[in-house]
């Protein structure tokens, strides 16, 4: 599966299998989660890996009570060491490339998971001091993302995206570029649309070829018909 398949059919899943899962899989996550870049590559962070039913019942319920994430066999907590930030970066290192680098690691983790097969969903909602006190973490670290983890029970419906030409403005704020689905190499809304358009004109199309065949036929009988009758007489 390539990077653009996997990022377009992951999904966020809440309902697992309680298959579990082996430690060559969770490694291959977690690895996927150190190879993302950090600022400056700090690599301020840590990721706590919980398997026991107790603790990821705490998490859950940490978790504004999202009683789902019982259900995954494994959690991955992403923690932020922001002091480390603000050492090199001050205000803007704590307070925000802290917890962009655990979108980045969480992301790397997501797609990793879904490309060998299983599924994640990330969770940030949640009561800091509950959920640190879940994971055993101290105060001087913030947990940024919970990962669920393991192999999903559930199908669920593919979520809308906005549209390219909705969300990306040319060189100022509001300038609209029309056509950028078209325009760039973002093919797949307008292929898909397309692709519907063209199924229906085969449709149609395929239609009118057998109404000719049809009439055509029907003309020749006539004409045999009537040589025949020409014939007798
Ligand atoms: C930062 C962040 C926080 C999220 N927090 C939660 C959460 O607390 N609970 C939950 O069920 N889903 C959570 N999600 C999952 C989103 O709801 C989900 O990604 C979104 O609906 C799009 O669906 P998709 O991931 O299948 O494309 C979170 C996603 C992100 C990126």
């Amino acid at each position: 599966m390539d990077v653009e398949e996997c990022m377009r059919c992951r999904r966020s899943i809440r309902k697992y299998l309680s298959t579990p899962l082996s430690m060559d899989q969770i490694g291959r996550v977690l690895d996927a989660g150190r190879l993302a870049p950090t600022a400056g590559n700090l690599q301020n962070y840590k990721v706590i890996l919980v398997r026991e039913r107790a603790g990821i019942q705490k998490i859950a319920e940490a978790a504004l009570q999202q009683y789902w994430i019982e259900t995954a066999p494994v959690i991955l907590a992403i923690v932020a060491e922001p002091q480390r930030a603000r050492q090199f970066y001050g205000e803007r290192g704590e307070k925000a490339y802290s917890i962009m680098n655990c979108a980045t690691i969480a992301e790397n983790m997501a797609l990793t998971a879904h490309a060998i097969g299983l599924a994640t969903c990330m969770v940030g909602a949640f009561d800091q001091d509950m959920m640190r006190a879940a994971v055993g973490a101290p105060d001087y670290v913030n947990v940024e993302l919970i990962l669920t983890l393991g192999y999903p029970d559930e199908k669920v419906p593919v979520p809308e995206r906005y549209k390219l030409t909705d969300m990306v403005f040319l060189e100022r704020w509001g300038a609209r570029i029309a056509n950028l689905d078209t325009s760039t190499r973002v093919w797949s809304t307008t292929v898909q649309k397309n692709l519907e358009k063209g199924k229906q004109l085969f449709r149609r199309g395929s239609k009118t070829l057998f109404q000719q065949i049809q009439d055509r036929t029907l003309d020749v009988h006539d004409k045999v018909k009537q040589s025949l009758k020409q014939r007798k007489r």
